[in-house]
């Protein structure tokens, strides 16, 4: 089978970045690992900047978007029990984020390769990359215990932390920052009303917690909890109780509880991958980076990467541009450090550590005082939660 570009990983950066090939007529063929059903239930995050939701107009994938997704034009800091607002649409000229979870997006876009008739080979095992070096890279995988070979001018690695992608890169090439914070977040969904109006980030000598919303009908509420805590430990009662104490007074009374439908620890770990290609392979997404939740950026990179990789490919199909491949991780890497920078400070002011001193812990409470009482503070935060600009590819 042959391709112009063969992309490993259905999940969103994989699926928007074959959704806009597709309307580009750039022939793609997605491999992934798993099921539909099982990748559909992974609960993942859930705020998309602007720059994703004009990305997803541009791929044709936001009608169910523009009539279910919840428009925000703030969020709350809640600074142990004091409460704070961050109006990001006064604070950023005009600027706003969409509630709508990463599992709907995932959702809309198989639906549009399926009705465009789109080649997504799922279950496919063991799939490798091979001669990214060289002018005919191909990727290698078994499907139905059948070994197939996909030939192809490009390969896209979409294909998550764990994936195949990077691993098949030498290690001696790659360079590795990382971080991994010593705490995980708790996180259930329920079928309750939010709490608020808006999310709320709140930071509590207990430690962290966060309220937010798939719709206004069902909640996503997390705490933070030690790296070594199981889920199995964390009751019901025992998460809604430890919530409500993090949070302030009237939020806690006003705050309806239910059965988790899902419940689950996931940890906290800032990581980037330098440089983000291998010759015809380009990392995209969680393949390449990871960034601790708090700021809500992960599915946000990936779709800034999906955007940087497909106005490459499409110059280069177009104008043959060949010129502009080699940039792609410089471009993307700039914007993913910003959104790393933001990552991890989101997460250093809000979260409680636990072998922090007492000077630590006075600097890190000033610090978020400034930067809440400060116009300039909020307008900082307010810049880099609606979304840094996307480069444009010349
Ligand atoms: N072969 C084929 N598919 C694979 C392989 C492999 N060897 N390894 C992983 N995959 C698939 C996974 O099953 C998954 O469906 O690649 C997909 C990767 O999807 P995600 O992990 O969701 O990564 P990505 O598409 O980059 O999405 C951005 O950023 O912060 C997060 O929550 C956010 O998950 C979102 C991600
Ligand atoms: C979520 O709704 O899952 C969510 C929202 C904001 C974050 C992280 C997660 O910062």
């Amino acid at each position: 089978m042959k391709t112009q570009v063969a992309i490993i990983g259905a999940g969103p950066s994989g699926l928007l970045l074959g959704q806009l090939l597709h309307k580009a007529g750039i022939s793609n063929v997605i491999l992934e690992r798993q099921s539909p059903d099982y990748v559909l239930s992974r609960i993942r995050a859930g705020v998309l900047e602007q720059g994703m939701v004009d990305l997803l107009r541009q791929a044709g994938v936001h009608q169910r978007m523009d009539a279910e997704g919840l428009v925000h034009t703030g969020f709350e800091l809640a600074l142990n029990g004091r409460r704070a607002h961050i109006d990001l649409k006064t604070l950023t000229g005009g600027k706003t984020v969409m509630i709508y979870g990463q599992t709907e997006v995932t959702r809309d876009l198989m639906a549009a390769r399926e009705a465009a008739g789109a080649q997504t080979i799922y279950e496919a095992s063991n799939a490798r990359p091979h001669d990214m070096k060289g002018e005919q890279p191909y990727v290698t995988y078994e499907k139905d215990g059948v070994e197939h070979r996909l030939d192809c001018d490009y390969i896209a690695g979409c294909d998550g932390f764990h994936g195949v992608a990077r691993q098949s890169i030498p290690a001696e090439t790659l360079k590795v920052f990382e971080r991994v914070y010593p705490f995980g977040w708790l996180g259930i969904l329920a079928d309750t009303p939010p709490v608020n109006e808006e999310l709320v980030y709140a930071t509590h000598e207990r430690g962290f917690a966060l309220c937010s919303m798939r719709s206004n009908t069902r909640t996503r509420y997390y705490v933070q909890v030690g790296a070594e805590e199981k889920v199995e430990d964390w009751s019901d009662e025992r998460f809604w109780n430890e919530l409500k104490a993090r949070l302030p007074q009237d939020l806690a009374d006003k705050m309806v509880t239910g059965p988790s439908i899902e419940k689950s620890i996931a940890p906290l770990r800032s990581f980037v991958v330098e440089p983000m290609q291998y010759g015809r392979m380009f990392l995209v997404g969680d393949a390449a980076h990871i960034v601790p939740p708090t700021g809500a950026k992960g599915l946000n990179l990936a779709a800034s990467d999906v955007s940087t990789l497909f106005n490459i490919l499409k110059k280069v199909y177009e104008e043959g541009r060949t010129d502009l491949l080699e940039k792609y991780s410089e471009v993307c890497l700039r914007r993913v450090w910003k959104a790393e920078r933001f990552s991890w400070w989101m997460t250093s002011m809000l979260h409680k550590f636990d072998d922090n001193d007492a000077f630590s812990q006075r600097i890190q409470q000033t610090e978020l005082d400034y930067f809440v009482s400060s116009e300039a503070g909020r307008q900082t935060i307010a810049e880099n939660y609606v979304g840094l600009p996307y480069e444009t590819i010349e």
